[in-house]
């Protein structure tokens, strides 16, 4: 069969790119930074000639992230954060003004709103449920807009194609991170967005064991803009990290319909507790944005938001106290279910969606573990939080 027929979790398990002689099924990793040359003329000839450029397991990653997100450029970071921070860099310079979501990801908001701003950057915030009305922000200088659906702990959806429709009109770069979509769920470049951003360390590398972060683009002068400026900075991926990342890929389409299983049954099963105010997952038709994720997103997985009912004192404390599964840790998209309390992370515009909210906003991930099991130790936690 002709693989670029096939479906896109076939694609994944089936690219290998850039590989000489021999070929195992998974590539192999060289740990270098030397790469030796047989005569002068190959030192300044075609590259990689330093391990930095990436060898033959970056291009493998490169060309199953282009299968993934319909991109014919990828191009690695040792992790996500650095991924937003490329694509940004690449697209604005001293003087530009570009506009990012009030639930964008707080260091990279943290990123535009310090360090391009110390570069002499505008940064200004939108509020992510905006869609086409994004317009009225645009300046004369604007030189990019980023999106990030849904939003980091409030799960907006935005409306990427009207909100790249108006950037488009006044030749706008869109950037998406596109890290809770992962490529199966949503793809941004085939919406008309300019590039791609993953942190790969979410659901690609899968298990919690390895940082990474990728920039994707189908704009071939982008993507040269990508390269230098990744270059000027000496951006990389560790070898093992990437082998880790390749090795995810392979399993990406069998753990998300696994994670998104489990994600909605615990999110229909907490949206029925009496603790519960409203949960923020975007496949609940209760949500908002709904329609926006049913018409851009072809699925859904572990993570999601959870607003709880005003809670008695010391009962946040005593819910965390009771978890036996959940972990109370940072990150998402490894096989392993946690939890983290958001308030204290929360720097929302006046007016944002969860301001006023009933109690408590917690995310969730779910992970792989068996859903009773995971009920288990919830309605234990829910049990000590009344029990003041
Ligand atoms: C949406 C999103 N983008 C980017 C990042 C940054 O990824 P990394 O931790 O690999 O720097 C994260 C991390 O949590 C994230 O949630």
């Amino acid at each position: 069969m002709n693989k670029d027929d096939a479906a896109p979790e076939t694609r994944l398990i089936h690219t290998r790119a850039g590989r000489l002689g021999r070929v195992t099924v998974n590539p192999p990793v060289e740990r270098a930074s030397t790469v030796l040359f047989r005569d002068e003329a190959g030192l300044y000839g075609a590259k990689p000639t330093y391990g930095r450029m990436g060898l033959t397991v970056h291009r493998e990653l490169e060309a199953a992230l282009c299968e993934l997100e319909g991109a014919t450029s990828a191009r690695l970071a040792s992790n996500g954060l650095q991924a937003c921070a490329l694509a940004l860099t690449s697209c604005v310079s001293s003087g530009d003004h570009i506009l990012f979501p009030d639930c964008a990801y707080g260091p990279t908001a943290r990123f535009c709103e310090q360090r391009l701003r110390a570069t002499g950057v505008e940064a200004a915030r939108y509020d992510p449920r905006i869609g086409a009305g994004i317009e009225a922000l645009f300046k004369p200088n604007t030189k990019a807009v980023f999106i990030e659906s849904p939003g980091s702990l409030t799960f907006e959806v935005a409306d990427t194609p009207a909100i790249v429709a108006a950037a488009k009109a006044r030749g706008i770069l869109t950037i998406c991170d596109n890290t809770w979509g992962a490529g199966l769920l949503h793809q941004p470049l085939a919406l008309g967005a300019d590039i791609s951003v993953q942190a790969l360390t979410k659901y690609v590398v899968g298990h919690a064991d390895a940082f990474g972060g990728a920039v994707m683009t189908r704009d071939a002068r982008l993507a040269a803009r990508i390269a230098a400026t990744s270059e000027e900075w000496g951006i990389g991926l560790a070898p093992d990290d990437a082998y880790l990342a390749v090795r995810g890929l392979r399993t990406l389409a069998v753990r998300l319909r696994a994670h998104e299983a489990s994600g909605l049954e615990m999110a229909h099963w907490l949206a029925a507790r009496p603790e519960v105010a409203s949960v923020l997952h975007p496949a609940l038709p209760a949500h908002p944005d709904h329609a926006l994720w049913t018409r851009d997103f072809t699925g859904s997985n572990g993570l999601f938001g959870v607003v709880l009912n005003p809670v008695p004192d010391g009962g946040m404390e005593r819910f965390f106290a009771a978890l036996s599964l959940f972990g109370l840790g940072f990150s998402w998209g490894g096989f392993e279910s946690l939890v983290i309390p958001c308030d204290q992370q929360l720097t929302r515009m006046k007016g944002s969606w969860t301001e006023g909210r009933a109690g408590p906003l917690l995310r969730l991930h779910i992970g792989l573990e068996a859903v009773t099991d995971l009920k288990t130790d919830l309605a234990a936690a829910f049990a000590a939080l009344s029990a003041g």
